[in-house]
């Protein structure tokens, strides 16, 4: 039998842990022939749910799961961990500030960061869901320096699939004809949907759609879906986020189509202007296991305005978390 691949998903009780575990052991994550090992990482007060999850997960008989460990430290937790799904974060609470919350969540992927440099098999691959995704995913990076820092990534493929499904939704066309869609940035609502190198059934989506509809609705339903959604359900995107850690894990390992590309949150190596390291939404394919940047596009004027108005966000976090002595 081949070897289990061992996937430590950290916030494994959570909303999103519990749309994502099942598919996981499916084999969604990796493949119909890959059985996978689970890790479950969670705060010690939420170790008797993920339990419950476990038991859940035991009952479903899954071929491909070989194995459910629960874990409360990140040492234990990602030890052997060939993928980590970072999606455990402490969430933004009323009145608090966005200094603290970068200050909650570098004490958590400080440390997590670390282990994984500690304590994850040589081929860990990490992706990180949890928010504020992206500036956590540089944390993590930065607090692992024996691990390539390309093997951290953040989720912007949520961001990317929303933006795929508005446009096909508007031009009735099928999700499946609509190519190259990029969402540069930042996982936020500074995020910058791009149409501009789209292609819908092989044709230019500049070609079908006019400026105002992109500007007045495509971007800000976009960037602002994850608000709607908690409006409209009461709490945050679960089953539609666990679906694009899927995707993007699952594109990442095995690769992406050709002819086309997609977007996930990868550090920059200084490409179309963004400074190296920032973890940053960007058009890219995925081959043998790594991204690429897709290069050479050629960048609107509104394109450049977006992606610095998210370099710049993404700086201010980033000069925000040095100066509190976080990294
Ligand atoms: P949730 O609150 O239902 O679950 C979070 C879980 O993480 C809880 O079970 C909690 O005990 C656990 N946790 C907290 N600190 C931990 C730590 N240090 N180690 C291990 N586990 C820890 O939240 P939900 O809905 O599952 O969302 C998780 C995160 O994903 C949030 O930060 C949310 O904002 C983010 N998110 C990101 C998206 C993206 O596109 N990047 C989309 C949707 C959500």
């Amino acid at each position: 039998m081949t070897t289990p691949v061992n996937v430590t998903v950290t916030g494994a009780a959570g909303q999103i842990g519990y749309a994502l575990l099942f598919r996981i052991a499916s084999g969604a994550l990796l493949g119909p022939d890959v059985p996978v090992k689970l890790r479950l990482l969670e705060i010690p007060q939420a170790v008797k749910a993920a339990e419950g999850t476990a038991m859940e997960l035991d009952d479903c008989a899954f071929p491909l799961l070989k194995g459910i460990d629960i874990f409360d430290t990140p040492e234990a937790g990602f030890d052997g961990a060939n993928i980590g799904l970072l999606v455990g974060a402490r969430p933004r609470t009323k009145g608090m500030e966005r200094s603290d919350l970068l200050a909650a969540n570098g004490g958590i992927f400080g440390p997590q960061g670390k282990a994984i440099n500690d304590k994850a098999a040589d081929d860990i691959r990490v992706l990180v869901v949890g928010n504020p995704a992206n500036t956590n995913a540089y944390i993590a990076a930065a607090s692992a320096p024996d691990v390539p820092a390309e093997r951290f990534t953040a989720m912007m493929r949520l961001d990317h699939n929303r933006a795929i499904s508005q446009l096909a939704t508007k031009l009735d066309a099928d999700v499946t004809d609509i190519k190259k869609m990029t969402v540069w940035g930042n996982h936020s609502a500074d995020q910058h949907p791009d149409v501009s190198f789209a292609e819908v059934a092989g044709k230019p989506a500049l070609d079908l759609v006019d400026e105002s509809w992109i500007a007045d609705y495509f971007v800000p339903t976009v960037a602002k879906r994850g608000a709607a959604i908690i409006e409209a359900r009461g709490a945050s995107s679960a089953a539609s986020a666990a679906n694009a850690a899927i995707d993007h894990v699952y594109d990442w390992i095995n690769g992406t189509p050709e002819g086309d590309w997609v977007t996930p949150g990868i550090p920059s190596d200084g490409s179309y202007g963004v400074p190296e390291g920032l973890v940053f939404g960007f058009p890219a394919v995925a081959e043998g296991g790594e991204w690429k940047i897709v290069q050479g596009l050629e960048l609107s004027e509104t394109t450049k305005a977006g992606i610095q108005r998210n370099v710049d966000a993404l700086v201010a976090e980033r000069d925000e978390i040095k100066a509190m002595g976080i990294l």
